[in-house]
């Protein structure tokens, strides 16, 4: 995996040789983004079985469950690390019901699951593609639109969620140029969004979060696109910290608000927002810039690393089949069909 905290001074890439490892890498910040980490955790159940020693049945399903702990103590947030792991744990109990010796079903575990794994890498690109396609009609034929975070391909399997709308809508010839905020405190937008969008010859240009709504104000926004972390069944979105703010300033400002993401992002177990757990990073992120302390060190710093934008902030949600728009409770239920 590119390693995205060294971006954008080093293309640097990482190689994990076991699933602890990788969810180090989730934990650690080297690979992020809601489906980006789902991939890396299916990644890393099938790397762990595939390393696992165990030789009978019970043993391997001891193997299973510590792995799947392990990768799912990593971030709270993103339910897309859950998804892929039930996702991986069916495949894992539907290879154990063959009726074979315990040699002949641990192998076909192991090869089983390092299939699905590549089948969601594969299926998340397909999937942002969709998304493309049906969200690029939303963005204005010409014009600016501003994002959060990093929704691209760096956050994905490839291709992007919101930056892959960007990216589909410019493929079709619509001239859009970027207002990537920059992300504060993991500056996601400076150094991912701006990188991205960048190599692929999209004009971007960068803002602190505090300008948007000065530019809204302004009318040089046309819309907001952003990503996902985790959407609760009535529509309220958990996505980076400072999304509500944007949002709001959209609201007030008449500029259209798009989320972008996969029906793997939607929690339908959860009626509203309110439950959606938000992970709390270390304030070191807040407090230092680039390892350099840039606030008096006896001063305490909080670090909710997430917000949620209620869904009466929320234009359309775009996902791989159709877009959403309110009320959001029927019309999500009704894209899963
Ligand atoms: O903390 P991060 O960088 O993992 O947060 C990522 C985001 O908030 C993204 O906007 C979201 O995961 C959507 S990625 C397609």
């Amino acid at each position: 995996m590119i390693d995205q905290t060294r971006l954008p001074a080093e293309e640097i890439y990482r190689t994990c040789r076991d699933y602890e490892e990788v969810a180090e890498a989730i934990r650690g910040m080297v690979i992020r983004g809601a489906p980006a980490i789902g991939v890396a955790a299916a990644m890393g159940v099938a790397l762990g079985i595939k390393n696992s020693g165990a030789r009978t049945i019970p043993a391997l399903r001891h193997d299973f469950n510590r792995i799947a702990e392990t990768l799912s103590s990593t971030r709270p947030t993103a339910i897309n690390l859950f998804w892929a792991i039930e996702r991986m744990r069916r495949v894992f109990e539907t290879s154990l019901s063959c009726h074979n010796t315990d040699a002949q079903v641990v192998q076909a575990v192991r090869i089983n699951l390092e299939e699905e794994a590549k089948r969601i890498l594969a299926e998340d690109i397909a999937i942002n593609e969709a998304m493309g396609r049906h969200g690029a009609a939303l963005l204005p034929d010409s014009g600016t639109v501003l994002t959060h975070c990093n929704a691209g391909a760096l956050a994905t399997g490839g291709y992007g969620t919101a930056l892959g709308v960007i990216r589909a809508a410019v493929s079709q010839g619509k001239n859009i140029q970027v207002f990537a905020d920059e992300t504060r405190p993991f500056l996601q937008g400076a150094r991912l969004t701006a990188w991205e969008l960048a190599k692929d010859g999209i004009p971007v240009t960068l803002i602190t979060d505090n300008m948007a709504g000065h530019f809204m104000q302004q009318g040089q926004i046309k819309a907001v696109i952003v990503g996902a972390d985790r959407i609760a069944a009535n529509g309220d979105t958990a996505n980076k910290i400072g999304t509500y703010s944007v949002a709001v300033l959209a609201h007030e400002n008449r500029v259209p608000f798009y989320v972008a993401a996969p029906l793997s992002t939607i929690d339908r177990s959860l009626p509203t927002g309110e439950r959606i757990p938000i992970e709390e990073r270390s304030s070191a992120e807040v407090t230092q810039l680039g390892g350099v302390q840039i606030a008096p060190p006896s001063v305490p710093a909080r670090h909710p690393a997430f917000d949620v934008t209620p869904h009466r902030y929320i234009s359309a949600i775009i996902t791989e089949r159709g877009v959403a728009r309110e009320p959001y409770t029927q019309s999500l239920s009704a894209l899963f069909g």
